[in-house]
């Protein structure tokens, strides 16, 4: 039979396959880099000491309480990462959220220390009030409606800003989606004179089932209701670049897109029209989906991981958020 097979003749000019014959070449046209330094490890403080509570459904993951943050701190540096994510979990919460402004909190105490143990760290604060008040929603609600109320919101968000930036935060990170919340929160902090603060805006972050994990890992699942009268829609991505112009035009100096594996097209969309930096964070649900499928060996989860976040990168963040940063960084540093 083979004797009498004859090839189609390629043009040559049609052969892709040419740079893909051997690792050196594929290295060689690689579009996309990804390295630990791309990459932003999120943490979970609780108050107290010695504590390191494993999170079920993040596995790998714990909440942690100060006094284990040296341990971590010299793990991700080793590994070259340069960022975290604070999120705190504080032992009292209550209608307004009020521990998230506790300069004795959680997230400032972890602030202070991590820019002790290590000043070139860049310590990121997410700013909301979801962990801290007690129905979990991520502003104040009106008791007779349930709503949650914009305008009053605001201010609480701006006194948790300047709670983590007085304790040395080198980007605050609002997450709440209220309307305004960028100015509220730049002229909070410009009032108190940290007008060197960044805003890193959660701009683009829709009302998805893939927070479920993180949910439990803050404590932070509403009592009532959902969160779909103040995040956005998964169906859009117009609002999305709306709500991008919006925190640009309020004074956002970063901008991030939330969830990143189900809204590519919005980093990408994002990328192209707006020069800011470029934040996407994979979110606890991205995680917990590929570790399940890896645990019971459906997917091979290191090449899973990093084809998940190289496309994040593709699609045009500068920066990852990713509770694989940890994993990611030693799979990069080693061949395979
Ligand atoms: C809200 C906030 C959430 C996440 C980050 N900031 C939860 C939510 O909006 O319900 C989710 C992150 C994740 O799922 O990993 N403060």
């Amino acid at each position: 039979m083979l004797d009498t097979f004859v090839p189609t003749t390629l043009p040559d000019a049609r052969r892709p396959r040419r740079t893909r014959r051997t690792e050196a070449l594929r290295a060689f046209v690689r579009e996309t880099s990804l390295e630990a330094g791309h990459l932003i490890h999120p943490l979970f403080i609780v108050e107290g000491t010695g504590i390191s509570k494993p999170i079920e459904t993040m596995p790998g993951h714990a909440q942690l309480s100060v006094d284990r943050l040296a341990a971590e701190v010299k793990e991700i540096r080793a590994l070259g990462i340069r960022s975290v994510l604070l999120f705190g979990i504080p032992r009292h919460k209550d209608d307004e959220g009020t521990g998230a402004w506790d300069s004795d909190g959680p997230v400032p105490q972890a602030i202070a220390e991590l820019k002790r143990l290590d000043p070139s760290l860049v310590v990121i604060a997410d700013v909301c009030l979801c962990e801290y008040t007690a129905h979990g929603h991520c502003g104040v609600v009106r008791d007779d409606s349930g709503v949650v109320v914009n305008d009053e919101t605001l201010p609480l968000l701006g006194a948790a800003a300047v709670c983590y930036a007085r304790a040395g935060a080198d980007i605050v990170a609002p997450s709440a989606m209220m309307d305004g919340q960028v100015a509220a929160i730049r002229t909070a902090l410009d009032d108190a004179d940290f007008l060197d603060t960044p805003i890193l805006s959660y701009a683009a972050k829709h009302a998805s089932a893939f927070y479920g994990p993180f949910r439990g890992a803050a404590e932070s699942t509403p009592s009532f209701g959902d969160r779909r009268a103040y995040q956005m829609d998964p169906a859009n991505a117009r609002e999305a670049l709306v709500e991008v112009q919006i925190d640009v035009d309020e004074g956002a100096d970063l901008l991030m897109v939330k969830p990143a594996g189900s809204a590519l097209d919005i980093i990408r969309q994002v990328r192209d029209r707006f020069p800011h930096p470029l934040v996407a964070y994979q979110v606890s649900g991205e995680y917990a989906m590929l570790k399940a499928a890896a645990e019971r060996g459906w997917l091979d989860e290191r090449r899973a991981a990093l084809e998940s976040l190289v496309a994040i990168r593709r699609a045009g963040a500068d920066q990852v958020i990713t509770y694989y940063a940890k994993e990611a960084a030693r799979w990069l540093s080693t061949a395979g």
